[in-house]
């Protein structure tokens, strides 16, 4: 059995591709401190899959820590998520993302380089593009991340690539997520954002949990109803891509660096978001147009071609699945 450490396990994506880990027979290991999830989640996985998952509650900044715990264990391969992800918060706490995203990256290469992890999986972000550049983005697009959250994401690729020009046998694959949204189908796990949350759909149903009203930012874009086009994947679909990456890395015989868009291809509007949460969930959205939000660009897009001519990786899900499980999951209130 091949044995995998998820660095993040308790978080939103984390905590999905454990699940689909679990099911396609990986042994798995965890290392999460809670600062941006709960403990609840291994709870959750075992209900879901019957199995237990082992977490080590440590920080990944933690290298003195990570040493002695991890002083006699092996690992096959690491996916490291473990990063705060918050765009906004970025620009008013560089220092905080830096030393966080870097640290536990670091951290997460020291575990691989002592417990001779030769397969790396890295979370990266669209959000490295140049987002003047050219959409749907291909994996040659420019980059140039406007914020420091993005920042550290481009470094961290950065520091990946080094790491691996200096050493024989590595294996990594850094990975694009667009914008992963919903929840489990189960609706045992999903996104559960400390504070207000970030993005668009839990948004969307925060506000209307709370019967509050939201904010589409800006109707005056070159779009067909002006509104902004992203590419929302299924964090599901997003889980089942790092299966798709595992089971090409083990089919490598050579040492590999390379880099894949996760996304659908599909670009879809806020408008249609919202229009797509009313009809599937029977519901009225209360909302109001307001200004643009700085930084946005009209469409952003990925280019999937090559995950899914190279990672044989399809996507299952809709976006009818993503706002039906996301909202399902907002009413079940699971903390
Ligand atoms: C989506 C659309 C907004 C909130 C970010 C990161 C990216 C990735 C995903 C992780 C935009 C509009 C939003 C609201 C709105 N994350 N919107 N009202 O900006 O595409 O991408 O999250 O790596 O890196 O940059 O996602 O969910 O913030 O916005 O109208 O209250 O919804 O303008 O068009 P974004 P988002």
């Amino acid at each position: 059995m091949k044995r995998v450490l998820v660095t993040g396990g308790a978080g939103y994506i984390g905590s999905h591709t454990i699940v689909e880990l679990l099911n396609n027979g990986y042994a798995v290991t965890s290392i999460d401190n809670f600062s941006n999830s709960t403990s609840k989640t291994f709870d959750r996985i075992f209900k879901l899959t019957g199995k237990k998952v082992k977490n080590y509650n440590i920080d990944l900044s933690n290298h003195k820590k990570l040493e002695s715990i991890f002083k006699d264990q092996e690992f096959d391969a690491i996916i490291h998520f473990a990063a705060f992800k918050a765009v906004g918060e970025s620009v008013h706490e560089p220092l905080k993302y830096y030393d966080n995203n870097l640290g536990s990256l670091l951290g997460a290469l020291k575990i691989a380089y002592n417990c001779n992890a030769q397969s790396i999986i890295y979370s990266s972000s669209a959000t490295v593009y140049d987002q003047n550049e050219k959409t749907p983005f291909t994996e040659k697009s420019n980059l140039n991340p406007l914020s420091p959250y993005g920042m550290t994401k481009k470094i961290g690729e950065d520091i990946l690539f080094d790491y691996f020009k200096n050493n024989s046998n590595l294996k990594i694959l850094s990975l694009r997520y667009f914008n992963p949204a919903g929840a489990h189908p189960s609706i045992l796990l999903g996104e559960n954002p400390k504070g207000i949350p970030n993005n668009l759909i839990p948004i969307i149903t925060k506000s209307l949990k709370e019967k509050k009203s939201f904010a589409v930012f800006g109707n005056t874009y070159k779009t067909p109803d002006k509104t902004c086009i992203r590419d929302y994947i299924h964090v599901v679909d997003v889980a089942r891509a790092h299966i798709s990456a595992l089971k090409y890395l083990e089919k490598k015989e050579i040492r590999i660096y390379d880099v894949f868009n996760i996304g659908t291809g599909y670009g879809t509007s806020v408008l249609e978001i919202i229009k797509a949460f009313e009809k599937n969930n029977s519901v009225k959205l209360n909302y109001s147009i307001k200004g643009k939000r700085q930084g946005d660009v009209p469409i952003l897009l990925a280019n999937v071609k090559k995950a899914k001519k190279i990672l044989s990786f399809k996507i299952k899900y809709t976006i009818d699945d993503i706002v039906k499980t996301a909202w399902e999951w907002e009413k079940k209130n699971l903390s």
